[in-house]
């Protein structure tokens, strides 16, 4: 197992099956009210420099569950928010804690934070990666399709850190991966040179949602706006017209297309109340994985 898990780029694909399937068998020791207390007594740092309802609830439950203890620090109130060099963060709280979970902007931060922490650190989401999200979302395509190898995979919308991360995750799980975004609005560019060296699944890019949606087994969206870009908001709203996802997309998807979205959810927006009610029960099963596979991550990178 790796160190950290920063991205999934780092990860190979029977590290990432090793994180479904331990949190598979977490989640039915939950579900059968077994003990699994595997880090009593150690305690995770989480730092929230953006707001947060599933990460934090599910990090600071989750390692609670495992018996150990959350320690939440918001960016504002600590010494963060006033500028203290994260190097200095980082070597601090080696000295106190077990692992780091932080939520940040730029990525860069979090790398630099792997560099000089002497313990794990989790991507709890930057500008550019939210690995967690994606293993909580391949779990639950798993849990319903029983594989993952050989789906087709689509997201519409903006090529932001939830593009990214799947994929990173879906390639490296044998899955193929349409995405569609208006121009400029393109993934990174590090992901699609990953992208273009995976050999088993098929990749394409496109600015046509239908083109993306064609067979798909999988949809998936996200906000048009992401977390730091609220200025951006109306400018946005106008270039991601068409990239919705509502019913006349999921005509050309496969019957039993299954959607995704990472919440918060802006109905009306990426995707229309109709569709989200109708899966809904995928949609908080997925929200309900987040507390699984990060259970699963925190005991393989802590233990
Ligand atoms: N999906 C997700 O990361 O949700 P929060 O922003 O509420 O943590
Ligand atoms: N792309 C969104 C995901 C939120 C979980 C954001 O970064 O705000």
């Amino acid at each position: 197992m790796q160190k950290h898990l920063l991205t999934l780029l780092d990860y190979s694909q029977d590290e990432i099956i090793t994180i479904l399937d331990t949190a598979a068998d977490l989640k039915q020791k939950q579900k059968n009210g077994e003990q699994h207390r595997y880090l009593d007594g150690k305690t995770l740092a989480m730092i929230f420099v953006k707001n947060s309802t599933r990460t934090r609830a599910s990090f600071e439950i989750g390692i609670y569950q495992l018996g150990g203890h959350g320690l939440y620090l918001s960016g504002s109130d600590s010494q963060i928010g006033r500028g203290e060099p994260i190097e200095d963060t980082a070597r601090v709280l080696s000295r106190y804690c077990d692992a780091i979970m932080i939520r940040t902007f730029a990525h860069e931060d979090i790398q630099k934070l792997a560099q000089y922490a002497t313990i794990p650190i989790i991507n709890g989401l930057t500008d550019s990666f939210h690995p967690c999200q994606v293993l909580a979302d391949l779990l639950t395509i798993r849990e319903y399709k029983g594989k993952l190898q050989g789906l087709n995979v689509c997201y519409i919308g903006d090529g932001n850190n939830m593009a990214n991360s799947i994929i990173v995750g879906a390639l490296k799980c044998g899955m193929n991966v349409s995405i569609a975004t208006p121009i400029s609005y393109e993934p990174d560019q590090s992901v699609l040179d990953f992208a273009a060296t995976v050999k088993d699944a098929s990749f394409t890019l496109t600015t046509n949602p239908m083109d993306a949606a064609r067979d798909a087994d999988v949809i998936f969206t996200d906000v048009w706006a992401s977390m730091g870009q609220e200025e951006e908001a109306k400018s946005r709203q106008l270039a991601f017209q068409g990239f919705q996802v509502n019913d006349e997309l999921l005509d050309v998807a496969k019957p039993d297309v299954m959607i995704q979205h990472c919440l918060p959810a802006h109905r009306g927006e990426e995707i229309t109340a109709e569709v989200f009610d109708a899966h809904a029960n995928e949609i908080f099963d997925e929200a309900e994985n987040r507390l699984h596979v990060q259970k699963a991550v925190m005991y393989l990178l802590m233990k």
